[in-house]
């Protein structure tokens, strides 16, 4: 088991810069997930990890050894690739067999300790009845599994894995998820997994780092990347359909309070306290906010806003239920997902997604009110995209 250690690590391939000023610190023992879109960055980090790479900045450090100019084969590592290749002549057993093969004689291993080693890998991911076969007899499930094992087999202190799933079919995919994560709790291994699928990521890692154009927008445990997104990439990134964003602009209400009230005063009870309430004032609607965080973005300067609601917090209703934070709108579509039932509809020049809870008794047209909770609200700087707290 292993510590990582990136620090402003920096990787050009002429005028692309594929990885930008990237620091990240790895835990020993971590299932730690690199994400993002095609292109980021993520394979050419791990590779950089790997030592396929070499950066032109910065250090990389696994335990405290920085491990720059360290040859791939000495950093004990093992990466499994995006298209993993299996040896097409070589039996399953003979693929996995093959890393300690190539270093039988510096770790001193007889044939028969690499077939005891084998053959309990091929155990722990469920292949051992294929271990006479040749990889085209194999599904493609199975074939990513000895791919898996034969990075496993040198007991590496760092596994790094490139969308291993990524050829596998959904249902499989899902399959495989959960038993990647039994294998890598139960050896405990440092893992470090890319994925450009946000469900994988967040269904298997403790922490995520996501990644675009070269750069780490956000690291964070799966809960943090969807409650406290860093910005608006992170926030319609994570979570399926994606968090709504509505441009929004900040409105400061300020209110004169008396201790006796106007009415029987008569107006003559000279100055009262002046109390400031902010709404954001959005297409179609108007919304509270907390006091604390409107005089927040009000200190900043900030006016011009989005407001981000996922769709969980935007129920869908065929009665108004209340005054505040009911707002009305028209339903265009109603996909039915079996588990849910997500509508699309218009709220002013805005489309947006909300979830229906149980039976969906609308269709297209209909008119419906939309529930929101004003304290669910996330409220970005829409010049810069972060998240104002
Ligand atoms: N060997 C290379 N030569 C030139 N450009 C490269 C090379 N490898 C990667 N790049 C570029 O660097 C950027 C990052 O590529 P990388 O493969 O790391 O992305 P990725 O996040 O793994 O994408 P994907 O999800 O599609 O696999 C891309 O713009 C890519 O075109
Ligand atoms: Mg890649």
């Amino acid at each position: 088991m292993a510590r990582v250690r990136l620090v402003n690590v920096v990787k050009r391939y002429g005028r692309v810069v594929a990885v930008d000023h990237v620091s990240l610190d790895i835990r020993d023992g971590e299932f730690f997930a690199l994400l993002g879109p095609s292109g980021c960055g993520k394979t050419t980090t791990l590779r950089i990890i790997a030592g396929l790479e070499t950066p032109d900045e910065g250090e990389v450090y696994i335990d405290d050894r920085l491990v720059n100019d360290v040859h791939p084969k000495d950093r004990d590592v093992a990466m499994v690739f995006q298209n993993y290749a299996l040896y097409p002549h070589m039996t399953v057993f003979d693929n996995i067999a093959f890393p300690l093969r190539a270093r039988k004689k510096s770790m001193g291993l007889t044939e028969e300790d690499i077939k005891r080693i084998v053959v309990s890998v091929a155990d722990l991911l469920g292949i051992r009845e294929h271990l006479d076969k040749y990889p085209s007899q194999l599904s493609g499930g199975q074939q990513q599994r000895v791919a898996l094992a034969r990075a496993l087999v040198r007991k590496p202190k760092v596994w790094l894995l490139d969308e291993p799933l990524s050829n596998l079919d959904a249902k499989l995919r899902v399959t495989m998820r959960t038993e990647l994560k039994k294998i890598q709790m139960k050896l405990g291994i440092t893992t470090i997994y890319v994925t450009h699928d946000q469900v994988e990521a967040m269904s298997m890692a403790d922490r995520i780092a996501v990644m675009n154009a070269g750069r780490v927008l956000q690291v964070g445990s799966p809960s943090d990347l969807y409650n406290k997104p860093a910005d608006t990439f992170v926030a319609t990134f994570i979570g399926s359909p994606p968090m709504n964003l509505l441009p929004c602009t900040l409105a400061e209400t300020s209110l004169v309070e008396y201790d006796v009230p106007e009415e029987i005063s008569g107006g003559l009870m000279g100055s009262g306290r002046v109390k400031t309430t902010f709404q954001l004032s959005c297409p179609g609607f108007t919304l509270p906010l907390d006091p604390e965080l409107g005089s927040k973005i009000a200190r900043s300067g900030v006016s011009e806003v989005y407001a981000g609601i996922r769709p969980e917090h935007l129920l869908v209703s065929g009665k108004k239920v209340r005054e505040v934070g009911v707002v009305e709108a028209t339903i265009e579509v109603i996909e039915n997902l079996g588990s849910e039932v997500i509508a699309t509809a218009r709220l002013g020049d805005e489309l947006v997604k909300a979830r229906i809870l149980g039976e969906a008794g609308f269709k297209p047209g209909d008119k419906a009110y939309l529930v929101l909770d004003p304290r669910r609200i996330l409220v970005f700087d829409k010049k810069t995209g972060r998240l104002i707290i």
